[in-house]
């Protein structure tokens, strides 16, 4: 028969009330380092997003004023220098320098030609007397694509919208200099 005597069961109360005093403080501190390990190990925390702002009306864009503008798009040069390839490269030479047939388009040739001048004056040139044989023939799009593409090859800038047929457009976009 065991023996409980009653130091036991005193001993076993007292153990119990001392679990139950320290068991809170420690239950506490296990709880905070948790939080805090928690805390360490959430992502740092996102700014919030604003809301899109209400939509501002769409600023018009101006015109180009000047060739450095960025006034045609690679996808165009590409396509002039398509063009160019088959109709002109055969006098103005592969690289535009030019050939016993003709003149090269490039470097002091074209900015000695176009110094002052509008892109409509090139456009306007180019399409009235090229190919000497038969000009007037490619189509506006095509002689403003070879326009692009005799920009770009004189190191103007590409931009992100094309350069369209538009007289009143291309006489306002003066032939500058390219920057050294
Ligand atoms: C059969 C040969 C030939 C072909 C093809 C030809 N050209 Fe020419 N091009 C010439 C000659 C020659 C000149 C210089 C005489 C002149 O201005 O008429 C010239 C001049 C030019 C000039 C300078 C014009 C000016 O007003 O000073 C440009 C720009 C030009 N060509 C662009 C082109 C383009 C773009 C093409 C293709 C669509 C082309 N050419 C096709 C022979 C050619």
């Amino acid at each position: 028969m065991p023996i409980v005597t009653d130091d036991d069961a005193l001993g076993a109360g007292f153990v119990r009330v001392l679990l139950a005093v320290v068991g809170a403080p420690v239950l506490l501190l296990v709880a905070a380092l948790a939080c805090s390990t928690a805390a360490v190990m959430a992502p740092p925390s996102v700014p919030v997003e604003a809301p899109p702002p209400a939509a501002p009306e769409p600023a018009p864009v101006p015109p180009p004023a000047s060739v450095l503008d960025g006034i045609f798009t690679e996808a165009q040069a590409e396509r002039g220098r398509a063009a160019y390839d088959a109709h002109c490269a055969e006098c103005h030479g592969e690289g535009l320098g030019g050939g016993e047939m003709a003149p090269g388009l490039t470097g002091v040739a074209f900015r000695f030609r176009w110094r002052g001048l509008k892109v409509a004056d090139i456009f306007e040139s180019i399409e009235s007397t090229m190919p000497p044989e038969e000009p007037e023939t490619l189509g506006d799009q095509t002689y403003i694509d070879i326009v692009a593409f005799l920009l770009s090859a004189n190191r103007y800038p590409a931009g992100d919208r094309e350069l369209a047929t538009d007289p009143v457009l291309l006489q306002g976009v003066a032939v500058e200099r390219v920057p050294p």
